[in-house]
């Protein structure tokens, strides 16, 4: 695989005569979970910063589109990106202008206000049908507010929807900011060209939507250790009793023929910490994997299994984590999860090239306090997966090469 970071014309590239003076839409991923009304995790919106902060120093006006949650084409208020200024203001300590009607004769009068380093935000770009579908009309709305594009939403980047694809070639040039080249430069270097062993450590409740990354990791990684409740979809296909634990039956063989010709890559717990029922105070027991108890449900990797993983995390040059390895929000069954979140502490401490993907696992490196600790935390769930499965991302594809 190619590392498409350096494929992609970049924001730093630009002369200062393509910049001084013009009007840059920039696609973030403002996509951040509210409460009460406000922002409740700014880290989105800080890790887009950089590129906000360098357009301004570069005498732009920045205009910028964002979706927030799935309103699907209609104005739901408690999708609004409102609360998202908020949250700018407070961090950039400027006023905000706030563009609520894109397709309005006033929005691109807003947009034609500002002054060099001012800024606004677009009202969500799911508000309007058709940026899902990508729609030229619509794209044609966002092209409309700016005069070159640039997009720092890697974590959307596996979408093609008009603000993210469509708007990319009505603009010129279309380059990805820093946000997005940092997330393809560690993500496709990892990819291309891993220092080994290369151990992916992938987990999660369901094994369907993580088999097609199993299959394409499966010739470039050295090992692949498997946790979460997807580990009890391959335990049935090796013909253990899984009791009440979750299991996809339809994967059952798939799981089985893809463990068969893994080449011993795959390395499945040994055995679980499992309970009756998922709470904090519920009796849990160790038990290896073909002594799962009718009625008991596998909640979490046993002590025996976290400790082989973490042993092989720690030997490790470059590791890639997705998902958790346990019911991590409900302790005791965090202690699989947060045994990898140290480990691949520990192997960064000792050089190795650390990164995490997936909102759960990032959210367990956090909660473990240990989110500095990593080589890189991918901003993008869906998109790293996507990525990691070798797929083009058709945010990326859509910029202009370098
Ligand atoms: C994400 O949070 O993964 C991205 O913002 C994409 O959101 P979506 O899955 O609603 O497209």
């Amino acid at each position: 695989m190619s590392d498409v970071s350096s494929t992609k014309r970049i924001l730093e590239a630009l002369p200062a005569e393509a910049l001084e003076g013009k009007r840059a839409v920039v696609r973030v991923d403002f996509n951040v979970p509210l409460a009460d009304g406000a922002v409740a995790d700014y880290t989105r919106i800080r890790a887009s910063l950089p590129t906000i902060r360098w357009l301004q120093r570069a005498g732009c006006r920045v205009i910028l589109l964002s979706h927030l949650g799935r309103p699907k084409g209609r104005v739901r208020p408690e999708c609004s990106l409102r609360p998202v200024a908020a949250a700018l203001e407070d961090e950039l300590g400027v006023p905000i202008t706030f563009i609520d009607d894109p397709p309005s004769e006033d929005a691109r009068a807003a947009s034609r206000h500002l002054k060099r380093g001012e800024i606004a935000l677009v009202e969500n770009t799911r508000f309007l049908e058709g940026e899902e579908t990508n729609d030229p009309a619509v794209a044609e709305v966002f092209a409309s507010l700016g005069d070159f594009y640039v997009n720092d939403a890697f974590g959307t980047a596996h979408r093609a929807h008009a603000s993210t694809v469509g708007i990319a070639s009505r603009l010129s040039p279309a380059v990805a900011g820093f946000l997005m080249a940092k997330e393809l430069e560690f993500l496709g270097s990892a990819l291309a060209s891993p220092r080994r062993p290369f151990v992916a450590v992938i987990g999660g409740a369901k094994i369907s939507g993580k088999i097609d990354v199993l299959e394409a990791l499966l010739p470039q990684v050295d090992q692949i250790l498997v946790g979460g409740a997807m580990a009890c979809t391959f335990f049935a296909a090796l013909g253990c009793q899984v009791g009440n634990s979750l299991v996809e039956p339809a994967k059952v063989e798939l799981a089985g023929t893809l463990f068969g010709r893994a080449d011993g890559k795959i390395v499945l717990p040994s055995g679980a910490t499992i309970a009756r029922e998922l709470r904090p105070d519920a009796q849990t027991r160790q038990v290896s994997r073909d002594a799962i108890p009718e009625g008991w449900a596998v909640y979490d990797l046993d002590r025996a299994s976290a400790e082989l993983f973490a042993g092989i995390i720690r030997s490790a040059a470059t590791v890639v984590w997705n998902g958790p390895m346990g019911v991590f929000e409900t302790p005791p069954f965090d202690a699989g999860t947060r045994a990898i979140a140290a480990a691949m502490a520990e192997a960064t401490s000792r050089g190795a090239t650390t990164i995490v993907g997936g909102g759960d696992s990032a959210a367990a490196l956090a909660q473990a306090g240990l989110q500095d600790a990593v080589t890189h935390v991918s901003t993008g769930g869906g998109a790293s997966l996507e990525f990691l499965k070798g797929k083009p991302l058709p945010g990326v594809a859509a910029l202009d090469d370098a």
